[in-house]
């Protein structure tokens, strides 16, 4: 099987790095990849973002399958460009990813199904949405419609932040056309987890649940982030809560999207915060997580080549996956400065050191190569990963990783798994 991968951060070095196990495997190639990938794939300089570009090389090398990574390419209708030549693709179409490239659409479809999400109201105006904000108790949420690099949510603990809010995504368009679009929601309190489902668009195949940490200091503090670290599995979702998800998130948006002609196809990932009403959807990601990947494939057994390509032909099976039961954890390492404004280009050191520590994958997520060095290129450098006995035991190998390797401005989280302990 020839697979080719769209995507080159941290979750698609993961993702490659399980699918290069595969003994289906003949040939894999990354578009475009990054250097922690090319030990694994074949990295061929194609922007996630030319559909064009990544059809005729499909087409040239009769690519069997294609894995999208990100949302971007999935938004702009990569999968249906190549499924309407007759390739096969996991990722969901363009329909399909509104779920996340709207979140107007996904808000509307939760509230139309009576699927738990926070109440919300929709505004195309900046005064309409100040003038509810008038009648509206703090905390709130001011979320942009459209995508805006996991940056379009502000969650705002007064009103007057609130208005602010309003005014720099809808006058200072500091998200562009993708603030066109606000939704205001309650704001919802409780723990966050991850939970993701591989389906076909009819049958659903739940993962083991993860925990992202989207804080980018200790103690969840600071700005929000795309995500300083990971851990799976996570004990506070039971058996029963899990099913009571599977049954009142997931199976009545799958058949929702069906009845919509949006069938769903890939891996939809929801974002949940556990409140004492129950879980509640906070959002709908048309993608693998990242990093929430990252500790997932170390803990994955199964073949994951056959199981793309059964989604991506309608034919998911309830067969169960096989998991590691050892827990896996992910400590992101990012540049100084990062989610705000950071520099590039430093040499990183101590790589080859820590990836011969056992039970350890040091993923690459924003690195380059500069004169034969692995250097920095991107806000989240590495996802150094461990799994272990027990989570702690994970922990202390990921951070032992972690503290052999050096960049100039690194910075990282040393309490990842903290809730887990
Ligand atoms: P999203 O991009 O939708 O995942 O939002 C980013 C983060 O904002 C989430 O991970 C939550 O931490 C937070 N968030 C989003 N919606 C809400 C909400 N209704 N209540 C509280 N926090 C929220
Ligand atoms: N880890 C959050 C995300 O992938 O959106």
């Amino acid at each position: 099987m020839k697979i080719l991968i769209v995507g080159g951060g941290g979750r698609e070095h993961a993702l490659a790095w399980k699918l290069a196990q595969s003994p289906l495997l003949t040939k894999l190639y990354c578009a475009p990849g990054n250097p922690g990938i090319a030990r694994h794939a074949e990295c061929v300089q194609i922007g996630v973002q030319d559909n064009m570009g990544i059809v005729r090389f499909v087409r040239e090398k009769q690519i069997d399958l294609t894995v999208i990574g990100p949302e971007d390419p999935l938004a702009m209708g990569l999968a249906d460009e190549l499924t309407s030549k007759g390739f096969k693709v996991f990722g969901p179409s363009q329909a399909a990813a509104e779920l996340e490239s709207s979140k107007i659409f996904c808000k509307k479809l939760l509230h139309k199904h009576d699927i738990p999400t926070a109440a919300f109201k929709v505004f195309d105006d900046a005064h309409s949405a100040h003038e509810s904000l008038e009648k509206s108790l703090a905390p709130v949420v001011v979320k942009a419609d459209g995508l805006a690099k996991g940056k379009g949510v502000i969650v705002c603990s007064t009103l007057a932040e609130a208005h602010n809010a309003v005014n720099e995504i809808m006058k200072g368009r500091i998200f562009g056309k993708s603030g066109d679009r606000i939704i205001i929601e309650e704001c919802l309190r409780g723990e966050e987890v991850s939970l993701l489902a591989l389906t076909d668009g009819k049958a659903l195949l739940l993962l083991d649940p993860a925990q992202d940490h989207k804080r980018a200091l200790d103690g969840d503090e600071g700005p929000n982030t795309g995500g300083m670290g990971a851990y799976s599995p996570v004990a506070s979702i039971t058996p029963e809560l899990r099913a009571e998800v599977e049954r009142r998130v997931f199976v009545p948006t799958i058949h929702a999207m069906r009845r919509e002609g949006r069938r769903y196809q890939g891996v939809l990932y929801a974002g949940l915060m556990l409140t004492s009403n129950g879980p509640q959807v906070l959002e709908y990601n048309v993608r693998w997580g990242d990093p929430e990947t990252q500790p997932l494939m170390m803990r994955i057994k199964s073949d994951l080549a056959p199981l793309f390509m059964s989604v991506a032909e309608g034919k998911l099976s309830d067969t169960p996956i096989e998991w590691d039961p050892r827990p896996s954890i992910c400590v992101v390492m990012a540049s100084g400065g990062y989610p705000g404004e950071y520099q590039t280009g430093k040499p990183i050191e101590g790589l080859e050191k820590a990836a011969k520590l056992k039970d350890v994958m040091v993923f690459h997520a924003g690195t380059a190569m500069s004169q034969g060095c692995v250097v920095t290129a991107g806000g989240r450098v590495l996802g150094v990963t461990a799994i272990g006995d027990t989570i702690a035991d994970a922990r202390a190998r990921a951070y032992e990783a972690v503290s052999m390797i050096h960049f100039d401005g690194a910075h990282y989280r040393r309490d990842i798994g903290y809730r887990a302990l």
